[in-house]
């Protein structure tokens, strides 16, 4: 089992990253700081008053009953309820504020989860998987949904969470605040590898991102080296194929990962692993070894046939 990546930045709703996550956030802290200061008082009052009116030797008589105080009783009501109906008021203007209205928009990306993966398809034809590309500083459109069972979208420092669901299409608005990566996993278990599915966000400037679109669109590049068109009719003799697709060549299939731009990600196995030839040997020699209740069969044995592969592979940029 290679070492997994290892991800420790701005995993935590307490450093929002999106216009929506800020104003999630800051409702967040309305509501941490007046329940932290109603937990100080009632436990201060307590302790104040235990230590104030405790039985003493000298005095063991009841003491003096109060029966009503209208004053008190309005304060104690009123007090409470004008809390309440303050962050009622502030619940529902930031749902208002951050609601994923769609009124017959485009999205900028279509997102679907699968059974361990996040396919990942933009409308001017690029394709790619886990590694989702998206520009800053604008409002974007994610389409969410789901290929198999229900999946969970949750980038943490983008603030809402959204379910993906088999038979609905879901949407979120984001507009991210600064360039970066930012990750995130699946978040509604959705079988064995459920806790191997992250998601990782990279943002961009609109001009990154463009120059990344309109690459990612483009059908593979084979090199005319030997080895590599070896490997292209490896992939293609071995129907890897009827799963994955390599635009520009015959593999066509749409049950696992678009392999088209492969080597440009960083990551491969929905973030689980570091994308170098290494870890592409290990998971094609032995994909359940690597990834336990994977789809991928293991149905290639020979050493050299896997090692041509890899090369064929690590070639598409
Ligand atoms: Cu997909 Cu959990």
């Amino acid at each position: 089992m290679p070492d997994s990546v290892q991800y420790v930045k701005d995993i935590s709703i307490f450093s929002p990253r999106t216009s929506e996550a800020v104003e999630l956030h800051t409702l967040n802290i309305y509501f941490i700081i007046a329940s932290s200061a109603i937990l100080i008082l009632v436990i201060g009052l307590l302790i104040f008053i235990s230590f104030k009116f405790r039985a003493r030797q000298k005095n063991q008589a009841e003491p003096k009953q109060i029966y009503s105080n209208r004053l008190l009783e309005i304060f104690m009501v009123g007090v409470p309820f004008l809390m309440v109906s303050y962050f009622f008021y502030l619940t529902i203007k930031t749902m208002k504020d951050t609601e994923s209205q769609v009124l017959n928009e485009k999205p900028t990306v279509v997102i679907t989860g699968k059974q361990w993966f996040w396919d990942v398809h933009y409308p001017n034809g690029a394709v790619t998987a886990n590694e989702i590309h998206l520009p800053v500083n604008e409002r974007v459109l994610l389409q969410l949904k789901a290929a198999d069972v229900i999946h969970d979208w949750w980038v943490p420092s983008f603030g809402a969470k959204m379910d993906m669901i088999p038979g609905v299409t879901n949407y979120l608005w984001l507009r991210i605040l600064k360039p970066g990566t930012y990750v995130g996993a699946c978040s509604e278990f959705c079988g064995r590898q459920h806790a191997n599915m992250r998601i990782k966000v990279i943002a961009q400037t609109r001009k990154d991102y463009d120059k990344w679109l309109a690459e990612n669109a483009k059908p593979a590049i084979i090199s005319p080296d030997e080895n590599i068109k070896k490997g292209e009719l490896l992939f293609s003799k071995n129907s890897c194929g009827s799963c994955h697709s390599i635009r520009g060549t015959g593999a066509n299939g749409k049950v696992g990962p678009d392999l088209t731009h492969i080597a440009s990600r960083g990551t491969l196995l929905s973030g689980l692993v570091e994308n170098n030839k290494e870890n592409l040997t290990r998971f094609i020699s032995n994909p359940q070894e690597v990834k336990p209740g994977v789809n991928m069969p293991r149905f290639i044995y020979a050493k050299d046939s896997i090692a041509v592969l890899v090369d064929y592979l690590s070639s598409l940029k």
